[in-house]
């Protein structure tokens, strides 16, 4: 067994998912088949209480918490173990009568009414002493049973409060930030255009949206402090189940590409990173394998949360899911791909929401693991496979990928450029571009890890940093030094415009000793209408569409590759770069599609010494490497068979020896444990 491996109890990887059996506890027979159902589907682990308050405390101060023992004594006399959640994803109603204060205020300021989930106030204090209350309860009777394997805190957070408390809460945290001084901070958000100065702390409201919208550094803080008093009141919530066993883990069940949490933050104080997928298979609007590899580029995300260590796949539905406009089935096959491409990019679990339907209300028709017909059907055949598969390659479980090639994301820069007031105004599309440009460099053959600019850049040859909009100069120093270290760089429009707080940076585009480092500076920004196109030339004749926007580049010393090929910047320069020793800086000022930057990105891997391991077209491949093994995943992301060349190894799924070529199924997948 791999060190690193999430769940050593299990001795492989973890197969499971939220379970709600208090729902049940009317239907005496219902748990003991549910047991039998998980035996039979090869599930090892199962994730408790996430909305069970009102099950546990059903009146203030009267506390029930036999049935939990029972379910979590006979789970583990069957060899299951048990994910157990506090319960603040939602509240019981008794709460939310007696102390409103708990329910949170929108943003024009209007009292929430009691219903729904995810919407605490995360500043109220009698919210926190209540949570606090049933969390150390949970933990003083649940902390060290045997068959605990870890804490799930709360359920998705996400959100925003703008209730007096909050607001309070807010101004203190300004207060730190800003080192007490109103000045430093009007100085900051540029508070003297159009005369939005403050006297002190106190008059500082939170981005109402019948408020104070147009103070960009105002906005980012505040998505920055709702962020940090989120986490804040996550930290309350895992020292109250530590406090009891500070051996149990924790994790916290996050959302893909969540906007409203910085990720990055958060993820240093959960020991594992799990996420919820629902990716929309089998749609109208994509082919297969794009939607395929987004999802790879997904799994990369959160892998780079905690890179040190195995992700879960937390959630994920067993056929379909009841909330989105359309909800079609998964075609049979494609949960098992799903399966194994989470654990191919690095996850330790596979686990669904749910595992057992519920009988009425919101998710009764949501996908799951045991229907309310029972387990005679496709759904839990090909779940039962998955149990299956997940034993045969157990020895993956806590073993890592290896990537060469990184892109920066971060939440932070993320935010700035959503609300920067130019461009596009709706839409920079800075997570697309992201997005694409995984997929494109994965189609290419590259392994990415998706990285924030604070992390140690000297582990990767070349890095991909579109959008680098907020530069701070350590963050351009890391870049120089990379750089001038032999590392390949590439950036985009739009990089190094305005500093941590927002203000622009003085002395041309992009700032803080980035323009020496690409030998450009960019002199104006040109936004395109929805249906203008412009074109740049590359010396070797080829040329690419242009959409969206272009900067207008002055070259003080670097390499000029391709032009613009119309309107009045026509002939002037678009991509360039300029080579420091063997490490080179990559510009390129228009929007150009991911698959058109693609040449640049080999030549980048080509002078790198990276090698990029292209595959058959819809194959993808990830590799797992631990310290007694090492793993090829393939995957079939089509629905036709296909090919795989000069593999050689043992496949772990047939448990039979391959040498040469294999042929996959569609949506089949191999497991070649390597010689
Ligand atoms: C989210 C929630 C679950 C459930 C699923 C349904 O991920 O965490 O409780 O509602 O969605 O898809
Ligand atoms: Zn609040």
């Amino acid at each position: 067994m791999e060190k690193n491996a999430v769940f050593p109890k299990l001795n492989g990887l973890a197969h499971g998912g939220d379970y709600n059996p208090d729902q049940w506890l009317g239907y005496p027979d219902v748990f003991a088949q549910d047991i039998d159902a998980f035996k039979k589907a090869g599930i090892n682990c199962v994730s408790l209480g996430i909305f069970s308050w009102a099950s546990y405390e059903p009146r203030e101060g009267e506390y029930h918490f036999e049935w939990l023992q029972h379910v979590m004594d006979t789970l583990y006399e069957n060899g299951i173990y048990t994910i157990l959640a506090t319960p603040s994803g939602a509240r019981p109603a008794w709460l939310d009568k007696k102390y409103p204060e708990c329910m949170r205020v929108d943003a024009y300021g209007i009292r929430n009414h009691h219903g729904d989930r995810h919407n605490h106030c995360m500043s109220s204090k009698i919210f926190r002493e209540k949570l606090n209350n049933i969390n150390t309860l949970l933990a003083q009777r649940f902390a060290n049973h045997p068959g605990l394997i870890m804490w799930h805190i709360s359920n998705e957070m996400g959100g925003e409060c703008f209730c007096p408390e909050c607001i309070a809460k807010f101004q203190e945290w300004l207060k730190v930030k800003y080192h007490n001084d109103i000045n430093e901070l009007n100085h900051a958000w540029w508070t003297t255009f159009w005369s939005h100065k403050y006297s002190c702390f106190e008059e500082i409201e939170p981005p109402f949206w019948n408020g104070e919208t147009s103070i960009l550094g105002l906005n980012l803080d505040w998505k920055r402090f709702t962020s940090w008093n989120m986490t804040d009141c996550m930290n309350s919530e895992i020292a109250a189940v530590k406090a009891y066993n500070p051996d149990i883990p924790v994790t916290a069940n996050l959302m893909n590409f969540f906007n409203g949490l910085d990720y990055r933050e958060m993820a240093k104080d959960i020991d594992y990173v799990s996420w919820d997928s629902y990716p929309r298979f089998h749609n109208d609007w994509e082919t297969f394998d794009d939607t395929m590899r987004e999802l790879a580029c997904s799994h990369a995300l959160f892998r780079g949360l905690k890179p040190d260590r195995p992700f879960m796949l937390m959630e994920c539905t067993p056929s379909l899911v009841n909330w989105q406009p359309y909800n079609k089935l998964k075609r049979p096959g494609v949960m098992r791909l799903q399966a194994l491409q989470a654990i191919a990019t690095g996850s330790d679990t596979v686990q669904y929401f749910q595992l057992r339907k519920s009988r009425g209300s919101f998710e009764q028709f949501h996908g799951a693991v045991i229907d309310h017909a029972g387990i005679d059907n496709r759904v839990f055949r090909e779940i039962a496979q998955i149990g299956a598969d997940l034993k045969k390659i157990a020895p993956v479980a806590g073993t890592h990928l290896k990537a060469d090639v990184a892109i920066l994301f971060d939440w932070d820069n993320r935010w700035a450029i959503q609300d920067m007031k130019g461009m596009i105004y709706d839409d920079k599309k800075y997570e697309r571009v992201v997005i694409e440009g995984w997929k494109e460099f994965n189609r290419a053959g590259a392994e990415i890890d998706i990285i924030s600019y604070n992390d140690d850049f000297s582990k990767y040859k070349v890095i991909y940093a579109p959008m680098l909009y907020i530069v701070r100069p350590e963050v351009a120093k890391a870049l120089t030094e990379f750089v001038k270290n032999g590392g390949q760089l590439l950036c985009t429009y739009m990089t190094g415009y305005v500093n941590e707080t927002l203000l622009a940076h003085l002395g041309g585009f992009p700032g803080e000793g980035l323009s020496d480092l690409f030998g450009v500076y960019s002199e104006e920004l040109d936004t395109l209408f929805p249906s203008d196109r412009n074109h740049i030339k590359f010396a070797d004749g080829t040329v690419c569409e242009v959409k969206d926007c272009c900067e207008v580049l002055k070259v003080k010393d670097a390499e000029i590759l391709a032009a613009y090929t119309e309107d009045f910047y026509k002939d002037t320069p678009a991509v360039t770069v300029k080579k420091h020793g063997k490490g080179s800086a990559y510009y390129y000022a228009a929007r150009v599609s991911a698959k058109d930057m693609v040449p640049i990105f080999e030549q980048m891997c080509k002078d790198a010494g990276v090698t990029l391991e292209k595959m058959p077209e819809t194959i993808t491949r990830h590799v797992r490497y631990g310290e007694e093994g090492t793993y090829h995943f393939y995957l079939n992301i089509s629905n036709q068979s296909a090919e795989v060349c000069a593999v050689k190894g043992t496949d772990l799924l047939t448990g039979k020896a391959v040498s040469g070529n294999i042929s996959l199924e569609p949506y089949g997948v191999a497991v070649v444990k390597a010689e």
